[in-house]
């Protein structure tokens, strides 16, 4: 199967991103996130995107913009931290290169404190966190090919890591 040479999911703070650039810049390859994508598509920003259109809305963009990515691109890819709730991103990211970046809900919560950006996240995002984490923990496991943890490690020490086992 062609498509992305690396697929990152994970919670909000888990770490994608930032992994994401520097897999992408050691393999040579570009980097996309989805989170860009959907705004790219919208010509809005994701808080406007759940605040004008719902969360509903917003999934489906994202998994539309997923698919389009899966056929098209083939560097790296981060996914929003709930793409895995839509069953039809789950069904098509079977058999890919898949990255579980797995992260404790305090370490990910000293990540994205202050962050406005993210509209699932308001309130204590430790408990937020723990919320999604319990929610979507069974999906990531489900979909990893490979799981790595970043909760006490930087992001240089999880990309050397993933490369080398990918
Ligand atoms: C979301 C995570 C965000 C973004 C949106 C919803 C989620 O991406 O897609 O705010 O449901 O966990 P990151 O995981 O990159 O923060």
């Amino acid at each position: 199967m062609s498509g992305p040479r690396a697929i990152l999911i994970g919670l909000p703070g888990a770490g994608k991103s930032e992994v994401g650039k520097r897999l992408a810049r050691r393999l040579g390859v570009d980097f996309l996130d989805s989170d860009d994508l959907v705004e790219q598509a919208a010509g809005l920003t994701i808080p406007q995107i759940f605040s004008h259109r719902g969360e509903e809305a917003f999934r489906e963009i994202e998994h539309t913009e997923i698919m389009r990515a899966l056929d098209t691109h083939d560097g790296v890819l981060s996914l929003g931290g709930g793409a895995v709730l839509h069953p039809g991103t789950r069904a098509a990211l079977a058999g890919r290169p898949v990255v579980y970046l797995h992260v404790d809900a305090h370490a990910a919560s000293t990540r994205v404190r202050g962050d406005g950006s993210r509209p699932l996240l308001t309130g204590d995002p430790t408990v937020k966190l723990a919320e999604l984490r319990a929610q979507r923990a069974p999906l990531y496991t489900e979909i990893a090919a490979i799981t790595v943890d970043t909760s006490r490690r930087n992001p240089r020490q999880v990309t050397v890591e993933v490369g080398a086992r990918l």
